[in-house]
């Protein structure tokens, strides 16, 4: 098994990787950034709506509490007018007229009550005292709404009040001049031509005063100024807020509204002083003072939000003349859902940093194997089928590497049987079409010689005869004319030509005598010997060196030994008639490997012969030797060799001498099969 080290080069299966973990990662980067989102916005939404919720039914409650406090003040200036007057002498006072007693009396009680007002009438509404300001009297209130109220019904009456500059001089100047205020500037107020305020808004009560027989005889009335009084507002803060603060500032504050103007609060201006004097947002207006709705939610107070609750004020007659405020800073709320929020974001992040961190670990887990199968395939397709993809896992991506090593593997094994199988079959293919070619080549051959053979035989019979007798008459007729040379010198020519003939006819027959050879057993080194005798003169005469190396344990073979000699014979004269200026002729005799065969090999250094014409050496008439050749010894020696069951073979080349082995079978019958093939090219 082989490892592939996946270095630095940045392949096309590196860029595949990238492709496929950016997706990956992509999506996950996808999925947690929406998961983040979601849950964030979700949870922001839910505990932010909550937050809100909670301030807005707090701050309900809160000006609930405001109301009955307001009630209870009201319930005070009330309690206090009663208080006067069942006094004795403030009934004496108005049925006997002796009032300075009762004079006495009511400077005590709206010094001890804390009123600013305590005045009293006669039954027609006449004022004829003021504790405050005795100097002014005898104007009447019986147009007043409280005052008209307790003198028609003869019943106490109280209710918030606005009254004019005129009415509040009666009362007092201090009093005028308390509520008289300038109007501040503020951002989202509603337009108004106004610059200042002159009139107030007072808690007033009044009761009346009833003779012994229950008739009037009189109206008490007495009344808190609430414009720039801070005790209501403070109290009122203080019952419902219990002195909470919020960085060093009250959370929640108070304010009474004359109409739309704050007449007394406890909200601070940015220079640290009661905002008195500014002015409700133009929306808030509308609302509450226009349409008398409470309002509930954020409203812009002076120069901050509030969650902020306002309520109408209803005069006597149940017009709306002011408002009553609560509301708690909106700062802590915001804070609170600000921390929310961040802790929200925090924790969706972290998630979301841990899943992403978990998603590109699983990413690369997928994406290292399958990149390792990618670049595997990538071989395998390439034709490495020796390449084997590591595993590392034992999960389904193990187990698909698994499965493709062995699909390798299989596809390796597979592949080398067909190499081998292919391999065999074109060895075979080549040697059977070797073998049917080397067939042909002797059928023809032997087709060829046969019938040339027969043609031959049929020539030199009939060519024979006359011949002889050609020879005969010539040799008759040289004796008879001795005498004249001119015509003794045509008669030897007429001689030698047709000794020449009969020659050829001889080696015709020669050729065309195909009776089966005689086989005895004889050995080939005696065969050589033999005919290298016969032919020493020849070989003296051209000056022809003979080397012999012999196999003394050359076995005897079954051959016609008359016929090989003849055989030898044809091959020594051609190496002569090649070594034409002498040279060396080296005779080998010896086994062949496979021992199935015995050789003899003449080697000569002669002048060798042309590959053109190697094929056709042993046709019969072939000849390079014009004519003193017949071109039959090798044909003739062929069809011997053959005879025997052995073959002839030839190698050479122009200038290099030429070898000529004589193969001939060890064991007659015995021929191991291609061994007798006759290699002729
Ligand atoms: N040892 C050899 N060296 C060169 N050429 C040869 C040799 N043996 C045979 N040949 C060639 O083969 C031809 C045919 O030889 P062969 O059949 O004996 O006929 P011939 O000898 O009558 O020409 C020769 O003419 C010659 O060209
Ligand atoms: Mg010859």
């Amino acid at each position: 098994m082989r490892c592939h080290d996946f270095g630095p080069s940045a392949g096309p299966e590196e860029r595949e990787r990238d492709r496929m973990r950016t997706k990956l990662i992509i999506s996950f980067l996808i999925v947690v950034v929406i998961n983040a989102l979601v849950t964030s916005w979700v949870g922001v939404r839910l505990i932010g709506d909550e937050i809100v919720r909670q301030a807005q039914d707090k701050v309900q409650i809160d000006i609930n509490s405001a109301r009955e406090t307001y009630l209870d003040k009201l319930d005070e200036v009330q309690g206090a007018v009663r208080l006067a007057a069942v006094k004795c002498a403030v009934r004496e006072a108005l049925v006997t007229g002796y009032v300075e007693p009762m004079k006495d009396e009511l400077r005590v009680v709206r010094q001890k009550e804390g009123l600013d007002i305590l005045s009293i009438t006669d039954r027609n509404g006449v004022v004829i005292f003021r504790a405050r300001n005795p100097r002014t009297s005898g104007d009447s209130q019986a147009r007043d709404d409280v005052v008209g109220a307790a003198m028609v019904r003869k019943r106490e009456a109280a209710g918030t009040e606005i009254v004019s500059r005129k009415e509040l001089l009666k009362e007092g100047r201090d009093l005028a001049d308390r509520a008289r205020m300038k109007l501040v500037a503020t951002p989202m107020a509603r337009p108004t031509p106004e610059t200042e305020e002159t009139s107030g808004m007072v808690m007033k009560a009044a009761a009346p005063i009833l003779d012994y027989d229950g008739s009037l005889v009189g109206v008490l009335y007495g009344a808190k100024l609430l414009n720039q009084s801070s005790d209501i507002v403070d109290k009122v803060r203080d019952i419902v807020y219990r002195g909470e603060t919020y960085k060093g500032r009250d959370v929640g504050t108070v304010t009474l509204f004359q109409g739309d103007l704050r007449i007394s609060t406890n909200v601070s201006t940015s220079q640290g002083v009661r905002a008195v004097g500014t002015r409700v947002s133009e929306e808030v207006y509308d609302q509450v003072i226009e349409r008398g709705v409470p309002w509930v939610g954020r409203a812009f107070v002076v120069n901050e939000w509030h969650i902020s609750a306002y309520e109408p004020i209803q005069n006597l007659k149940g017009k709306v003349i002011g408002m009553l405020y609560v509301g708690t800073l909106e700062a802590p709320y915001v804070d609170l859902r600000n921390r929310v929020v961040y802790t929200f974001l925090l924790i969706a992040l972290s998630t979301a940093a841990v899943l992403f961190l978990i998603g590109y670990l699983i990413t690369m887990n997928v994406v290292q194997p399958v990149k390792a199968l990618l670049f595997a395939t990538r071989k395998v397709a390439a034709g490495d089928l020796t390449y084997r993809v590591p595993t590392k896992s034992h999960d389904e991506v193990g187990e698909l590497t698994e499965s493709f090593n062995k699909m390798t593997t299989e596809l390796e094994k597979a592949t080398q049987s067909n190499l081998a199988l292919t391999r065999t079959l074109e060895d075979k293919i080549r040697g059977k079409t070797e073998e049917l070619q080397d067939a042909q080549d002797q059928l023809v051959r032997s087709e060829k010689l046969s019938s040339l053979g027969r043609m031959a035989a049929g020539i030199a019979h009939e060519i024979n005869n006359p011949l002889t007798s050609i020879l005969i008459n010539s040799h008759l007729m040289a004796e008879r004319l001795q005498t004249d040379e001119q015509a003794a010198e045509n008669l030897r020519l007429i001689m030698d030509e047709t000794s020449r003939c009969s020659t050829i006819v001889k080696g015709l027959l020669d050729f065309s005598r195909q009776t089966t050879p005689r086989k005895g057993p004889a050995d080939l080194n005696e065969v050589v010997n033999r005919t290298l005798t016969l032919m020493r003169s020849q070989i003296l005469l051209h000056r022809v060196n003979v080397d012999l190396d012999m196999d003394k344990d050359l076995p005897e073979i079954m051959i016609d030994a008359n016929k090989i000699a003849q055989v030898f014979t044809n091959i020594i004269l051609n190496a002569i008639d090649a070594m034409r200026d002498g040279g060396t002729l080296t005779i080998v005799t010896r086994m062949s490997p496979g021992r199935h065969f015995a050789e003899v090999e003449f080697a000569d250094t002669g002048c060798g012969i042309a590959k053109e014409h190697l094929g056709r050496i042993f046709d019969p008439f072939y000849t390079t030797k014009g004519t003193k050749g017949t071109g039959l010894g090798l044909a003739v020696s062929y069809g011997i060799v053959e005879q025997h069951g052995g073959e002839i073979r030839v190698r050479s080349e122009v200038g290099k001498g030429a070898v000529f082995t004589v193969q001939l079978p060890a064991h007659s019958g015995t021929v191991a099969p291609g061994e007798n093939r006759a290699r002729l090219r």
